[in-house]
């Protein structure tokens, strides 16, 4: 299975992730304007692939332009949520001294280990799951998407579930569809079919009723962001979710390699939770769906406070805050 985005000749490569689940397309971003329109438009997304374009983007930037920093500063700031975007730039930025190749060579050792270190985290994390949930063959949420589309490859939540999937204890995933841009429906759905994973897609607000009705063993998330104390952001609704987990004895897991979190906040009130586009809600695939004049609130992120949270596990093991 190709990885989520990488590097070929003299660009990156990513699959578009605007495209699946109809169309399966690769596109080769050759300038760091293609690049940050890439990011803005989720072609890639998920905090761990937002790290890795991150870095490419600097390696881009190193061999096309005459102000990397200026560029670096534009890829960096693309999306504001997700940490490892910026830290992805960073990490590369640190090489540039040293040249345009020591900044590719640093950005493609940077998706090598995403791979190895979310492998690592969800594997810790099935352990955690395997210890919190009695009941085998599991059931598990999932929310967005936190798979192979949202990291270079394997993935952080459902990484978890390749895990037990390949040791023969799932029974199936719940996968909310992620309004409004619907990352569990159109790449979660999509991934777990390609594994021959049992899923069911379910609305969002299915969700609480679903772990009423005792078909939730354990809730699975990734995270954009994870403050000092646990605090955790990650895709409007994780909060909700977290909310419903604990009023209904369900464990609450967060998977995500260290690097997605940020020891220069205390707490999850400065993390910086990005407002889109009004028409994500006023238009349904470009048929407009509410009245003309509508007023929005779209926020892409929420933050779900560290006291709802189980575990939140990275390739270290459970996170202490
Ligand atoms: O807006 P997106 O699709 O980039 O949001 C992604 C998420 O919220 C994921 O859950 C998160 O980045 C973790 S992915 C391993």
């Amino acid at each position: 299975m190709r990885r989520t985005i990488d590097w070929a000749g003299d660009a990156i490569v990513i699959i578009d992730q605007t495209a699946l689940p109809s169309e399966y397309r690769l596109l080769h971003l050759r300038t760091v304007g293609e690049l940050v329109d890439a990011v803005k438009r989720l072609a890639v997304r998920g905090a761990p692939a937002l790290g890795a374009a991150g870095a490419l983007g600097v390696a881009l930037a190193a061999r096309t332009s005459d102000n990397v920093e200026a560029d670096a500063e534009l890829i960096a700031t693309a999306r504001p949520t997700a940490v490892n975007l910026a830290w992805g730039v960073e990490r590369a930025m640190k090489k540039l001294p040293q040249g345009g190749q020591a900044v590719l060579e640093e950005a493609l050792a940077l998706l090598t280990e995403d791979e190895e270190l979310n492998k690592a985290a969800s594997a810790h994390a099935a352990e955690v799951v395997l210890a919190e949930c009695p009941r085998r063959p599991l059931r598990l949420l999932s929310h967005c998407n936190a798979g192979r589309l949202a990291t270079v490859g394997w993935g952080s939540a459902l990484g978890v579930v390749w895990h037990l999937h390949e040791r023969g204890l799932v029974e199936e995933v719940l996968v909310d569809e992620t309004r409004p841009l619907l990352q569990g429906a159109r790449l979660t759905a999509w991934e777990l079919a390609q594994a021959e994973v049992p899923y069911r897609v379910q609305p969002d607000s299915a969700a609480a009723a679903a772990m009423a009705r005792g078909l939730v063993d354990c809730v699975l998330v990734g995270a954009d962001r994870i403050a000092a104390n646990g605090d955790v952001a990650n895709k409007i609704g994780t909060y909700g979710l977290a909310i419903a987990a604990k009023h209904h004895g369900v464990p609450f897991v967060v998977v995500a390699p260290s690097s997605t979190v940020d020891k220069s906040l205390a707490d999850g009130a400065g993390i910086a939770v990005e407002e889109r586009d009004a028409r994500e809600l006023t238009e349904y695939a470009g048929v407009p769906i509410t009245p003309a004049d509508a007023q929005v609130f779209n926020p892409a992120f929420d933050v779900t406070p560290h006291e709802l949270v189980t575990a939140v596990v990275t390739e270290h093991g459970r996170f202490r805050p």
